[in-house]
């Protein structure tokens, strides 16, 4: 701690004074929420969540402090893998509305100052897709818009045709499929209705632009990149595809785990394609004015590939590459692996870029609660915030939504997936206030009536309430010191303890929370090294766990946590401002 501590306000002498002028652009410390479109605000009955849904709720955004949010595929689709299989890239599916309702979803959220982001699905499209269906009939210009290959022959049965390569998809099986009309294996890194694009093909690079050109016409602030790593493939100069090697991991050979993906992952080609569309973005702001389009990217992937991604110093690709670290840790939460977290991509990205967001979780997540423990929700929410950059919160963390589980013996693997996408808690009435139907898409959580937004609005250390103060503490002055090293430090103060201590010149703030179940003398943790032990500090944030009140006074020496508990302490005296929050 005290080096991590002394070694960033020595940086700081270095960096503080070059970046103190650098001007923060808004993506860079925003506040992103993923809605689930199916899932968060049914309009018309349905049982099925929708755009004019979103619309209606949108101010609840504002209240719990985001910036921005990013919506999942919302586009046309057969729904074999719930709007990541797109048939149509620049219309609405029915089941989420129009075109028209999406323009006035945009129109609300310009009206309250709220970035909307799209999911941008580029790897692959729906085998409904017109695209593919041209290019099964070899149509001029679709000839070698997906990836075709013939296949080996197969010793055991002439006239028989076995899978380019090994490779197997992220869903299992297999990576290639045989078409029969068009008597070739084409390649689907995920479900089989998913074929892939070829991106060695130019003219999918057009069509790509034309689709971000449409909806960045109509008004969106940005892209959300689906499966970036995925993009391309490895093929040998005489037009083989190489296999790729078992990983030892699993004896599975159905299952994505069973092999190395060093011949369908992060390929070295894919950075030149953020390059590319993030030159368009650019363009676009030049000729259109406004304010930054930005990319965030999926990629589950290395850090040093993440930082390939983000730029070069010369060029630049996806502005927020997702940082999956926390993602990561499930039961083993604690202070000692939270810094790991923490440190491996400050030490990493932040260290050259000034660049960090934190992923709390997504769809393709289990629910942090269910994840890491109840108990440890609201600190992951309080401690995230804290950190320099920006936050990306799935729907429904803000209130500590649980997996919902149900039978669905037709589901496979995407029936775990499903676990984290029950509909959102509006209320105690029917279905939650998701819907007027009591017939909903997914089942809803058996604890809505105790957990939902309009109940926890009403109780003082709710999830929600401290969810939205630790979000208006990170848009405060002392918060947005972000690229300041000396308005930044954190560590681990034991195996339980973890400190974030933010801002200087505005206010200095220390964040703490007590992962551990029992309570933790802080005070000596401090101990001696740090000069202000002694001084006052006021606290200004406290969860349910706590047993302090907004406003009491402490000195650093003296402080003391109960099991799982986290708050915020603002010092007081002549080095505070007077923020207020
Ligand atoms: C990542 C998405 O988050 C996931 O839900 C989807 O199945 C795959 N990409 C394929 O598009």
């Amino acid at each position: 701690m005290v080096k991590i501590i002394l070694g960033a306000l020595l940086c700081s002498m270095l960096s503080a004074s070059t970046l103190a002028s650098s001007k923060t652009d808004w993506w860079e410390d925003a506040s992103f929420y993923q809605i689930y479109p199916r899932s968060w605000k049914d309009s018309d009955g349905n049982g099925i969540g929708d755009l004019n849904g979103i619309t209606e709720k949108l101010d609840y955004l504002k209240e719990i402090g985001m910036t921005a949010t990013w919506l999942s595929p919302i586009f046309q689709s057969p729904m074999a893998d719930n709007g990541y299989d797109i048939s149509n890239f620049t219309n609405i599916d029915p089941i989420f509305g129009t075109l028209e309702d999406f323009d006035a979803l945009l129109k609300k959220a310009k009206s309250i100052g709220l970035k909307v982001i799209l999911d941008f699905v580029p790897n692959h499209s729906s085998v409904e897709c017109e695209w593919f269906q041209k290019s099964v009939n070899r149509e001029d210009g679709y000839d070698d818009f997906y990836v075709w290959e013939d296949g080996k022959d197969d010793p055991m049965n002439p006239g028989k045709k076995l899978p380019p390569s090994n490779w197997i998809s992220i869903f299992g099986g297999s990576m290639w499929e045989w078409n029969e009309k068009r008597q070739q294996f084409y390649l689907h890194q995920f479900l089989k209705e998913q074929p892939d694009f070829n991106f060695r093909n130019p003219k999918v690079h057009t069509e790509m632009l034309e689709v971000l050109k449409f909806w960045l016409d109509r008004g969106v602030d940005g892209f959300r990149i689906d499966a970036v790593p995925h993009m391309y493939e490895k093929v040998f100069e005489n037009g083989t595809y190489p296999d790729e090697p078992l990983s030892g991991a699993t004896n599975n050979s159905d299952s994505q785990y069973y092999l190395r993906h060093i011949y369908t992952q992060a390929q070295y080609e894919t950075v030149e394609v953020l390059y590319e569309w993030r030159d368009f973005l650019e363009n676009y702001k030049k000729q259109n004015g406004g304010d930054s389009r930005v990319i965030l990217a999926e990629a589950y992937a290395e850090i040093n590939t993440l930082v390939q991604y983000f730029g070069n110093g010369t060029h630049y690709g996806a502005h927020l590459p997702f940082n999956f670290n926390f993602a990561a840790v499930s039961e083993l939460l604690n202070a000692r692996t939270f810094q790991m977290v923490v440190s491996s991509w400050m030490d990493t990205m932040w260290k050259t870029h000034k660049m960090a967001n934190w992923v709390v979780g997504n769809h393709d997540l289990q629910r942090v609660a269910s994840r890491v423990g109840d108990d440890l929700k609201d600190l992951v929410n309080v401690l995230i915030a804290s950190l320099p950059g920006a936050t990306i919160t799935y729907y429904g963390e803000e209130i500590g939504m649980i997996n919902v589980e149900y039978e669905c013996p037709n589901c496979g693997d995407d029936q775990t997936r499903n676990f984290n996408r029950s509909p959102f808690q509006w209320d105690d009435g029917i279905s939650a206030g998701f819907s007027t139907s009591t017939n909903t898409w997914l089942p809803i959580a058996e604890n809505y009536k105790e957990n939902n937004v309009k109940v926890q609005r009403g109780i003082a250390r709710s999830t929600l309430n401290v969810f939205k103060s630790s979000q208006r503490l990170k848009h405060t002055a002392a918060f947005k010191e972000f690229k300041d090293d000396d308005g930044f430090s954190y560590g681990a103060l034991n195996d339980n303890v973890f400190q974030v201590i933010r801002g200087n010149k505005t206010g200095e703030y220390r964040i703490l929370a007590n992962f551990g179940n029992k309570i933790e003398n802080v005070g000596p943790l401090f101990g001696t090294v740090m000069e202000d032990a002694t001084d006052t500090f006021e606290y200004t944030l406290v969860t349910s766990h706590s047993p302090h009140r907004i406003g009491e006074k402490v000195k650093l020496s003296e402080v003391y946590m109960m099991p799982f508990e986290a708050c915020v302490l603002k010092k007081i005296g002549n080095n505070s401002a007077n923020t207020s929050y």
